[in-house]
């Protein structure tokens, strides 16, 4: 439940991210919002206080709140005509990538997770030293094929407040979603196999394609998503047998599928009977307000014994990525997936899950999501603020509606390994928009994420970066 001021400083937001109210525009002085909305002058001030937070509005002494200037939308709705079956292996490139993305000594535009001062770090440490004075020795083996129970009957719970019920018994404990990812791959796809993925997309799906032998079909995305109708059409031609997709916070672009567009999702993959795999990794960083339910969900509501979506997803994006703790649900069973995981790793390491359970009971990880989905629309709003100052006005910024990440278009001639080159020869680690297809398709765009708390040094390397454009 929503407190009152969250509620309407939720209306507020929706009409700033869609420009109903424009940038620039004033706001109710506090006293006459307070009487439009019936509510109190402490209402209205906290209502106003989470705006500025969202970094959505801006006060200015003397004169009144005004909302902030919002991204210029110059990103072109298209999507890239066709779905496109991927020739070539750039594999190599994208690991360099990963791997100067991973470098500390690099200003970190280019990583995939929170910044470490983001992390609820001293509380993690107080639950990690609860959950080993409290251990038995039996919590130092590999414990139970699924996983810790304790965490499976948290993962479930915390599930449930995104509406999605997945039972404890029907998630199995992997390390990250990726592991998750992979493991679904094997189970529902053969060698050469067609697997369509929406294109941008994450690189480490794309590796993992590469690596299992399945061929990629690459289904282009703009800033609200895939275009339904083209991808029904493909369904019913048969020119894929799985799909993987993500719903919300998307990585790279951050849009969120409304509610329409993931039942119809939903409702397509179940009349198709396409085996399908959810990797909801950000699905807990959707900006406050927005709706995330995972696809897995209404797939769920057709039918609840749904065997053709696997929900993978992990804490390594809204908590930390160190514990390579994640999970995969199903349905019906996971016990092949089990299976397969026992052949690779029997299982993940049982003193993490003990302590992250500690960590989900003690009520910290839904206050620690709250303050996050404030602070990292803050930051997003403040390096877009940022680039639309120093940038090239021709370059384009993807708005997002959760995540870590603008995605920036250049125009056509900018190479973006060249950008990233000289980037890193500047001591910046950004992502190239090479590295999220194997079509080519990207090679005028750049992923950066909000890796910098310090304000000033953020503004010193969005400028270095604006020379090199
Ligand atoms: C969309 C997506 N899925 C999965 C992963 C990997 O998650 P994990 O670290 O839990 O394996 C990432 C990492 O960046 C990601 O962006």
């Amino acid at each position: 439940m929503a407190f009152k001021y969250e509620a309407l400083a939720g209306q507020l937001a929706a009409s700033i991210r869609s420009s109903i109210l424009k940038a620039g525009s004033a706001l109710p002085s506090l006293r006459h919002f307070a009487e439009l909305h019936s509510v109190s002058l402490s209402t209205a001030t906290k209502t106003y206080n989470l705006l500025e937070q969202q970094g959505l509005i801006w006060v200015k002494p003397q004169s009144g709140y005004f909302v902030r200037a919002e991204f210029t939308d110059k990103m072109p709705k298209r999507f890239l005509s066709q779905a496109t079956l991927v020739k070539q292996d750039t594999s190599d490139v994208i690991f360099e990538v990963l791997q100067n993305a991973m470098r500390p000594d690099l200003v970190p535009l280019g990583g995939g997770c929170l910044p470490p001062e983001l992390l609820p770090i001293e509380e993690l440490q107080r639950s990690l030293y609860r959950a080993a004075r409290r251990s038995p020795a039996a919590a130092y083996s590999y414990g139970h094929q699924l996983g810790y129970q304790g965490l499976r009957d948290a993962i479930s719970e915390q599930l449930a407040k995104r509406h999605c019920h997945i039972a404890p018994s029907q998630l199995l404990i992997t390390n990250g979603c990726l592991e998750a990812v992979n493991l679904a791959v094997m189970e529902c796809t053969v060698v050469n196999d067609v697997v369509a993925i929406f294109t941008p997309c994450y690189s480490g799906l794309l590796m993992a394609l590469k690596q299992a032998g399945r061929q990629i079909l690459e289904i282009p995305c703009n800033q609200s998503g895939p275009d339904l109708d083209y991808l029904a059409a493909l369904m019913e031609e048969q020119k894929f047998k799985a799909l993987i997709f993500s719903a919300i916070a998307y990585n790279p672009l951050g849009f969120n599928l409304s509610v329409a567009v993931k039942k119809r999702l939903a409702a397509l993959i179940m009349h198709y009977k396409i085996p399908s795999i959810e990797d909801d990794a950000f699905g807990e960083l959707g900006f406050m307000h927005e709706q995330t339910t995972p696809v897995f969900a209404y797939a769920n509501q057709l039918d609840n014994q749904n065997n053709c979506i696997t929900y993978c997803s992990s804490f390594s994006k809204p908590l930390a990525s160190g514990f390579r703790i994640g999970w995969l649900g199903r349905a019906d069973s996971v016990s092949v997936f089990a299976k397969h995981k026992m052949n690779l790793n029997l299982t993940s390491s049982l003193p993490a899950q003990v302590g992250l359970a500690d960590y989900l009971f003690s009520e910290g990880y839904r206050a620690h999501l709250k303050r996050l989905s404030v602070e990292i629309e803050k930051r997003l709003n403040q390096m877009a603020q940022l680039i639309q100052t120093y940038f090239p006005s021709s370059v384009a910024i993807c708005q997002p509606k959760g995540g870590l990440f603008l995605w920036l278009e250049f125009l056509a001639h900018v190479d973006s390994m060249d950008f990233y080159q000289a980037a890193l020869a500047q001591g910046i680690s950004v992502s190239p928009g090479e590295i999220f297809s194997m079509t080519g398709r990207y090679k005028n765009c750049v992923r950066l994420t909000i890796g910098l708390t310090n304000e000033i040094k953020l503004e010193a390397a969005i400028k270095k970066l604006s020379e090199l454009v």
